[in-house]
């Protein structure tokens, strides 16, 4: 079982400089909520509540002002900071003593996902024992991701960072699921060409012991990165179109909150008063 997420929420976001230069990536808003909210979101899907944030160093404060522990959310929120990104396992080099042993995921601070059944696929993933699980998703440009070959029984056969030449068109989506392995391995990690600790590589590693398993979130599921400026208005368009059309809010915590039993409606009402008046206050004010 998977009790235990944590979301890596670093990185400079060169690319998408000057907006960066004050405020960190997963602050800066997706429509109408800060992109953390995404991330967060789906984890809270997964029904986990134990969640470590991941953040610069010196960006903890911004972080705390719009998600300062989780209470009222009814999970537990906590903070690690990262002096100078070093690769995604790293999260599991700085997260040792959170993980403590225990089985955990990872989800990228910046990755948008959506979908019918989603819920049920995450639920299924959290129930994971042994070995590491990874979501694939088909794209036009497999070179700018981690990409997975897998034979006719969808075992993953192959996996490589960002290949030049095709291999197959299933990105590795940015959402991970390992068992407590994971730490262990991350040890033995070293540093690539581009001078990080590579996902890949420490997927390879559970692929090898055949313990690697997937899961596919197919052409009815939206995986969205926010990498680039373009990447991230065009995922802001897409939240704003579903949005403005159904009435429902995608990513609004407290209503998953809500849904799952974890807050009462005194919390939400609480959560009003924290936001202020705004269009996400006045969606929690009919959710109660
Ligand atoms: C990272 C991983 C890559 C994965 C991607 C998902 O890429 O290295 O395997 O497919 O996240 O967003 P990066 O953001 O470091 O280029």
């Amino acid at each position: 079982m998977i009790n235990k997420a944590i979301i890596l929420a670093g990185g400079m976001g060169t690319r998408m400089s000057p907006l960066t230069k004050a405020v960190n990536k997963q602050l800066l808003p997706i429509y109408d909520k800060p992109l953390i909210f995404y991330p967060l979101s789906i984890l809270m899907l997964a029904k986990i509540k134990d969640i470590l944030i991941i953040v610069n160093k010196g960006q903890l404060n911004q972080y705390k002002k719009i998600l300062p522990n989780g209470n009222n959310l009814g999970i537990k929120i906590s903070y690690k900071e990262q002096s100078q990104p070093r690769g995604l396992p790293d999260a599991f080099l700085l997260g040792e003593k959170f993980i403590d042993n225990k089985n955990v995921a990872l989800i990228l601070g910046d990755n948008f996902f959506y979908g019918q059944n989603l819920t049920a696929k995450l639920i299924n993933c959290t129930k994971l024992k042994k070995g590491a699980k990874v979501i694939l998703h088909k794209v036009l440009k497999p070179e700018l991701f981690g990409v997975a070959k897998t034979n006719n029984l969808g075992k993953i056969s192959l996996i490589k960072e960002k290949p030049k030449k095709f291999i197959s068109d299933l990105a590795i989506t940015g959402l991970y699921f390992f068992d407590s392995k994971v730490v262990e391995y991350s040890k033995k990690l070293k540093p690539s060409k581009r001078k990080e600790l590579e996902i890949t590589d420490l997927l390879n590693i559970y692929r090898k012991k055949k313990q690697l398993s997937s899961d596919l979130l197919g052409r009815g599921g939206a995986w969205l990165d926010t990498g680039s400026i373009d990447d991230f208005y065009k995922t802001s368009a897409f939240v704003s179109a579903i949005e403005n059309r159904q009435g429902f809010k995608i990513a609004c915590l407290e209503e998953i909150a809500l849904n799952n039993k974890w807050i009462s409606r005194k919390n939400v009402v609480d959560s009003i008063k924290f936001y202020g008046n705004c269009d996400y206050s006045n969606y929690l004010r009919r959710l109660i």
